[in-house]
């Protein structure tokens, strides 16, 4: 292309604000029926019988939805099914045995396939090797490892005898580890010795081996050695080599449990406002229709594609739609352990060329990466086995998306920008990529099946382009079914806010701010409540700000999220020190240590502010979205009506 070409197809690229589904995509996607939606509102709520019939079933439903206890809602009630099954057993019973199932790619290159037939013998083996040290239905087990082909195997080795799994990011501390397993009640926990970043070997054991120290009970542990020997280690008590116990449990046969419909699948932690992690419980039949049904709808995804999204399995994206979702409909997933710029930055698109991925499903933290790092790496690979993109986790600004579209979807890949939460357990809110017209910046409009509307404060729906919040008015299969052990916690965050309890109204809230258009596409603004969405992953500012106050020296602090050009947002840690103490560059580094120790290098203070008092309400809040307007050198408006109105210019000269 001549380069006066590219401009011009640049500048028209920018002036564009809707894009139509490629008819080539249209022609072979699973949901290219318009009249869907229709469909869905007229037979709602049997509509999602669509989902639960893309499951085999032990004994089938006998009723799609119980509101009696709403909003406690229970789906395909009756029914009893195995997780594991469905995502192993039946394909290798349907004659797809030799077909791959996982492929995974090393932080060194290593690379491994696991056919339907590998799966199926690892995890029933591991199941064995499970019960062999006590693990029963119901006792949930903490899988603490990195991206590493065992924890898929672990997850469905869980799922396959009826144990909740409970995954914590590798990447989270011992500390937060040991706070997730106390919640859990967990007795057993799945780690490993260590695994590589940027070439070095890291400690993980160590940090597990702490977690468990610190906890008042035995935890029969197994110990993955990733490392071959690289990081020495040995194994204590109650300790148990996990290759050791597959070998001894090899060809042992552990029958699928058939578990009934609303029985726990998994516990994911995640950050809200206050307290503590919150134990999100997503169950058997309602999580899994849901992740196979998005997958196959919105992801389009057939038995025969290679998929791949890179999100890490620590997160409820990864357990979706790496584990899940992709593996319930028998095609091949793919998992990378490694990052995107290691060895070269054109990692991902050799990876995309090599494999011939058909759907990548990223974040858009990383697509800006891309951009700034520019379009010769992906020009230097062949991406046209792409079919489809998508993306998660936070807005996607229209620049970005239009540099995805063109420089990786060669513009014939529809994009799916897909909203949803660790609650929802699936997504919500995206275009069906074989029907919708995309707009960049724009979620699209709720899928199928979901009553989702954009309100104002008194839960009257706002005027096309007002902001507001999303709520969404109908239950849906995928949904959390309460916070494990804090019910109560679970009806006041999600369903306080707007329902009417009196009237049997129940309004789940997901704290975020949207606005929408004409045509009813919503464009999600961010959070509402105090967490921080940082590289699209969720963190609580309690539990930084806790970790801060816990380094010696510091008497108050309050953590905002500032804006960052690659991680969306970042954490800004605002700190008030004790008399005595003085602000100084290793009082900074102790402060950092601490959010690392607390909580884990993700939640690590991009900067961190000393400051003499921070600004407060007359009632004597905090007020944190002046000092992200602070962080965001935005303009302050009035202050005046602050309890210590003289605090800003002092906090604004220090950035
Ligand atoms: C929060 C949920 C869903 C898996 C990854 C994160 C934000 C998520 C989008 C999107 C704008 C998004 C929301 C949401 N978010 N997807 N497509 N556009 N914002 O899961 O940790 O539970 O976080 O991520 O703010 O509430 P999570």
């Amino acid at each position: 292309m001549e380069a006066g070409e590219s401009v011009e197809l640049e500048a028209w690229l920018e002036a564009r604000e809707s894009f139509e589904p490629p008819e080539s995509f249209v022609e072979q996607a699973n949901v290219s029926d318009p009249g869907i939606y229709e469909e869905f509102e007229e037979d709602w709520p049997d509509c999602w019988e669509r989902a639960a019939e893309l499951l085999e079933w032990d004994r089938p439903w006998e009723g799609v939805l119980d509101t009696s206890t709403a909003p406690r809602y229970k789906w395909f009630t009756g029914g009893r099914l195995n997780a594991a099954y469905n995502c192993v057993d039946r394909h290798v019973e349907a004659g797809r045995k030799n077909h791959a199932a996982l492929r995974w790619i090393g932080k060194r290159g290593e690379t491994e396939t696991y056919t339907y037939g590998d799966l199926e013998r690892e995890t029933e083996a591991f199941a064995a090797a499970l019960r062999g040290l006590g693990v029963g239905e119901d006792d949930v087990v903490t899988l603490y490892l990195p991206m590493i082909p065992e924890l898929p195997i672990a997850m469905l080795a869980c799922a396959r005898i009826g144990a909740p799994h409970s995954v914590v990011f590798a990447g989270f501390s011992a500390s937060a580890l040991e706070t997730r397993m106390e919640r859990a009640g967990a007795e057993y926990l799945v780690t490993c010795d260590g695994y590589y970043r940027r070439g070095d070997a890291l400690n993980h054991k160590g940090k597990a081996d702490r977690a468990v120290r610190r906890i008042d009970r035995d935890i029969e542990t197994v110990v993955v050695d990733r490392l071959g020997g690289g990081l020495p280690h040995s194994l204590g008590e109650n300790q148990h080599d996990y290759d050791g116990l597959i070998e001894r449990n090899r060809g042992r046969t552990v029958e699928p449990v058939a578990r009934d419909a609303e029985d726990m699948l998994f516990l994911m932690y995640t950050s809200g406002t206050t307290g503590q992690p919150k134990g999100v419980k997503h169950t058997t039949a309602g999580y899994l229709s849901y992740a196979a049904w998005t997958s196959h709808a919105v992801l389009d995804v057939k038995p025969d594609d290679t998929y791949w999204c890179s999100a890490d399995i620590g997160w409820i994206t990864g357990h979706s739609y790496i584990v899940y979702g992709p593996l319930a409909l028998g095609t091949t997933t793919v998992m990378y352990e490694g990052t995107p710029d290691y060895p070269d930055k054109d990692r991902m698109w050799e990876i995309v060329e090599n494999y011939e991925v058909d759907q990548l499903y990223t974040a858009p933290t990383a697509i800006r990466a891309f951009m700034k790092w520019g379009s010769q790496y992906p020009e230097e690979h062949d991406l046209s086995s792409l079919r489809l993109l998508g993306t998660v986790g936070e807005p996607i600004n229209p620049k970005a998306w239009k540099w995805y579209y063109k420089h990786i979807g060669g513009e014939e890949c529809p994009i799916v920008d897909t909203w949803w939460q660790t609650e929802t357990g699936g997504m919500m809110i995206t275009t069906l990529p074989g029907v919708a017209t995309m707009k960049p910046g724009a979620a699209g409009p709720p899928l199928p099946g979901v009553d989702a509307q954009v309100v104002d404060e008194a839960g009257e729906e706002v005027a096309p382009g007002e902001a507001g919040y999303v709520t969404v008015n109908k239950p849906w299969p995928g949904m959390l079914r309460t916070l494990y052990n804090n019910d109560e916690r679970f009806l006041s965050e999600y369903w306080e806010a707007y329902s009417d309890p009196d009237a049997d109204e129940w309004v789940y809230f997901p704290e975020d701010g949207a606005k929408i258009d004409e045509d009813g596409y919503i464009t999600i603004l961010g959070r509402v409540d105090d967490v921080i969405n940082v590289s699209g992953h969720r963190l609580g500012t309690m539990e930084i700000e806790s970790a801060v106050v816990g380094v010696e020296g510091v008497a108050e602090a309050a953590a905002v999220g500032g804006d960052h050009e690659m991680k969306g947002e970042a954490v800004y840690a605002y700190v008030i020190l004790e008399d005595g103490y003085e602000e100084s560059g290793e009082m900074e580094q102790s402060i950092i240590e601490g959010v690392e120790e607390a909580i884990g290098p993700i939640a690590r203070p991009e900067e961190v502010i000393f400051t003499p008092e921070l600004p407060k309400t007359r009632s004597g809040k905090i007020m944190r979205r002046l000092l992200e307007d602070i962080a965001n050198e935005e303009d302050l408006g009035n202050t005046s009506t602050l309890r210590n109105p003289e605090v800003v210019d002092d906090i604004q000269n220090k950035l």
